[in-house]
C-alpha cells in the first residue's frame, strides 16, 4: 500500500489500520474542508456497510475498502449517475490488470461467473436540494479465501483471488481504479453522462432480461431496457409500459 503515489486527481490518500467504515471517516473528513479526491483506505473494517443498511465483510488485508470524497458540481439528481461511473472505471480497472470477464449487475455490483466480487456505495450530502458533497465507498473482494465469508455468503459471493487462482497486489487495483476513474470523469465532465451510459450498458448483464425487482415499494417484474439520465434503471412492464427504478434488488434468471 505504501506504493501508493499522491497524484494531481487524489492530493491525499490516508492510509488506516482499522476503522468503523472508512465513509465515516471520509464524510468527516470531507466536513472539515477535504478537498475532491481525497482518498481514505483501510486495512479492516468492523462496521463496512452495503446498500440498503446491509453488513460488508471486510477483513484485515484481504481487500480493498476505500471512500472517495467527490465535490461535483452537478444537480443533487444526478449524484447516481457517479455511482454508475465509478461500477464502470472499476470494471475496466480489473480487466486492465488481469484476465478477468466482469460483468455489472445494476446499479453497481461487479460480478465474476454471476458471483459478486465488489460493490459501490454512493453517500451524498446536501443542503437544501444542492450537492455539498459525495463519498463513494467502493469494496472489493481482492485476496479473500473461501473461509473468509460466512456460508451463507458462499453461493453469491466471490473474490479476484479465488477467480484468478492467484492473489493480486491490493495497490495495483488501486491505482489501476484511481487511473481509470480519473479518465471517466473527466470525460464526464466534458461530455455528460451518455458516453458512460454506453459503457455501462455495454458491461451489463442486468439488460433484455426478464427479471425479479425487489423495490422498497414492492415487486416489480418486467425487463430491464435501459438508464435514464438519474440513473434509473428503464423497466418494461408486460403491458409495453416503461417506468424508471431508483431502487431495487434484482433477481435475474440463471444462467
Ligand atoms: C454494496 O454492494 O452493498 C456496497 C458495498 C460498499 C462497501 C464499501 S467498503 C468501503 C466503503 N466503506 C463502507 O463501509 N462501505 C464501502
Amino acid at each position: 500500500m505504501e506504493k501508493l503515489k499522491e497524484s494531481s486527481f487524489v492530493p491525499s490518500i490516508k492510509l488506516l489500520d482499522a476503522v468503523d467504515s472508512t465513509q465515516n471517516i471520509a464524510q468527516r473528513m470531507a466536513e472539515e474542508g477535504a478537498p475532491e479526491g481525497t482518498l481514505v483506505i483501510a486495512e479492516q473494517q468492523t462496521k463496512g456497510r452495503g446498500r440498503m443498511g446491509r453488513h460488508w465483510v471486510s477483513p484485515p488485508g484481504k481487500g480493498v475498502w476505500m471512500s472517495m470524497v467527490l465535490r461535483p458540481e452537478i444537480p443533487l439528481q444526478f449524484a447516481p449517475q457517479l455511482t454508475l461511473l465509478a461500477a464502470v472505471a472499476l470494471s475496466r480497472a480489473l480487466m486492465a490488470i488481469a484476465p478477468l470477464d466482469i460483468g455489472i449487475k445494476w446499479p453497481n455490483d461487479l460480478l465474476i461467473g454471476g458471483k459478486k466480487i465488489s460493490g459501490i456505495l454512493l453517500e451524498s450530502t446536501a443542503e437544501d436540494e444542492r450537492l455539498r458533497y459525495v463519498v463513494a465507498g467502493i469494496g472489493i473482494s481482492v485476496n479473500l479465501e473461501e473461509t473468509d465469508y460466512p456460508p451463507e455468503l458462499l453461493e453469491a459471493a466471490t473474490s479476484l483471488r479465488i477467480a484468478l487462482g492467484r492473489p493480486l497486489e491490493r495497490s495495483e487495483v488501486i491505482a489501476a481504479f484511481i487511473s481509470q476513474f480519473q479518465q471517466l470523469y473527466t470525460l464526464y465532465h466534458k461530455e455528460g453522462f451518455a458516453p458512460i451510459r454506453s459503457l455501462w450498458e455495454a458491461r451489463s448483464i442486468t439488460l433484455h432480461k426478464q427479471a425479479r425487482l425487489v423495490t422498497p415499494s414492492g415487486v416489480v417484474e418486467g425487463t430491464p431496457v435501459g438508464l435514464d439520465d438519474r440513473g434509473a434503471l428503464l423497466v418494461k412492464l408486460a403491458g409495453g409500459e416503461i417506468i424508471p427504478v431508483f431502487s431495487a434488488d434484482i433477481k435475474l434468471p440463471a444462467g
